[in-house]
């Protein structure tokens, strides 16, 4: 028999204990729904869309993103300001023309009126939205070069005279395609860059040396050089060396528990859909700030500095912090994040034995 005092202590525990129970039904039925909804949802593309409309909520974000994007493209071409993006495809899709074996006389008939607009944009605007001067003579190179070997065309013709019509732009040299000195042989060897690759690691503990800005800028300067899709470069390195600022920043993704307070810097790696018109392009800004970023890592290595590549899971909750914290705009989507450092010495790294050449490669 239990007292009244004691039924008062236990009745509590056992009303939590039912909660629980409750709660771990409900949830085992809905992962049981849930399961049994998404062998309907493969069935065709039109019910996965249904189940992700009606059911989860999982895709919600990077679809406004990608709209906010679309939007953004779109805003800045009816508001008549430059377009950098725009621009600078259409700037390499007229390269992409200049080489073309063989050269066609007429050709960018499509989007050279666009193109012209955008570079008098540009042009008008210069300085103040951000299409620096490297892009302009860029544009200006390859432009006065299309319109000297561009036959005649009356859409060609009637760009040509706008362009003509600017003021020339003193640019710092000939941008336009060129032969590569290819008898100049490659300083780095095979042996030198396996040797890089083997060296990198995955780095979680550094020293707590300050990290100059000068290396991080020079590994930011070789990570531009990267490939990207129509040369757009849709993404943006957002380094924090400030200890109050790394830390903020550092915990929030869930992957550096443990030893984010070692950090002595982070880099935010932010891609920028309203670089694309099109829902086609949605996964470009993570190929081409990958690519960057690989190139960026392997310069902080021959720099002596160590990194760490950082989770960024799509996490309703931490996009909001994150975007709170580095004041991001719809359109801008985490990558990924990258700690930096001098690595400490004493520190162990994983082995992570990585797979055989057949495991990975298959011809034909
Ligand atoms: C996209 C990406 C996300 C990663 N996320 C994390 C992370 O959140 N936390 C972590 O400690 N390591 C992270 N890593 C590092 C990997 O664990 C590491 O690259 C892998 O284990 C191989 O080791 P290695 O880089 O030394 O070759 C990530 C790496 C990549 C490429």
């Amino acid at each position: 028999m239990i007292n009244s005092i004691e039924a008062k202590k236990i009745l509590p525990i056992k009303s939590l204990q039912f909660a629980k129970l409750i709660y771990f039904k409900i949830n085992k039925l809905l992962i049981f729904f849930d399961r049994t909804l998404i062998r309907i949802a493969i069935l065709s593309p039109f019910l996965s869309s249904f189940y992700y409309v009606l059911i989860s909520s999982q895709f919600r974000r990077e679809q406004h993103s990608v709209v906010f994007g679309r939007f953004q493209y779109y805003k800045n071409l009816q508001l008549g300001q430059s377009n950098p993006y725009l621009l600078r495809r259409n700037i390499h899709r007229l390269e992409k023309g200049l080489i073309m074996r063989p050269r066609r006389d007429i050709f960018a008939v499509g989007y050279i009126e666009e193109t012209v607009r955008a570079y008098c944009h540009a042009f008008e605007k210069a300085g103040e939205f951000r299409c620096g001067d490297s892009d302009l003579s860029w544009a200006n190179d390859v432009l006065s070069e299309y319109f000297r070997i561009a036959g005649s065309h009356s859409v060609i013709n009637q760009s040509k005279q706008k362009f003509l019509s600017l003021a020339p732009l003193k640019s710092k040299g000939q941008c336009i395609p060129y032969k590569r000195d290819l008898d100049k042989p490659i300083s780095v060897s095979y042996t030198q860059f396996l040797e890089l690759c083997h060296r990198r690691r995955s780095v979680r503990w550094y020293t707590q040396d300050p990290v100059p800005r000068e290396l991080l800028d020079q590994a930011i300067t070789a990570a531009a050089l990267s490939p990207s899709a129509c040369n757009r470069q849709p993404f943006e390195f957002r380094v924090f060396d400030k200890p109050d600022l790394v830390q903020k920043i550092a915990s929030v993704p869930g992957g550096t528990k443990g030893f984010q307070h070692n950090f002595p810097v982070i880099i935010v790696v932010v891609g920028k859909l309203r670089a694309y018109f099109n829902e086609r392009d949605r996964h470009v800004i993570y190929i081409d700030g990958s690519l960057a970023s690989m190139s960026l890592i392997y310069a902080l290595e021959t720099l002596g500095l160590s990194s760490c590549s950082i989770n960024w899971p799509d996490v309703d909750q931490k996009e909001k912090q994150m975007a709170n914290l580095l004041s991001l705009e719809a359109d801008e989507r985490i990558v990924m994040l990258i700690s930096v450092g001098y690595p400490d010495p004493d520190a162990l790294v994983p082995y992570s034995s990585k797979k055989p050449l057949d495991q990975i490669r298959r011809y034909n």
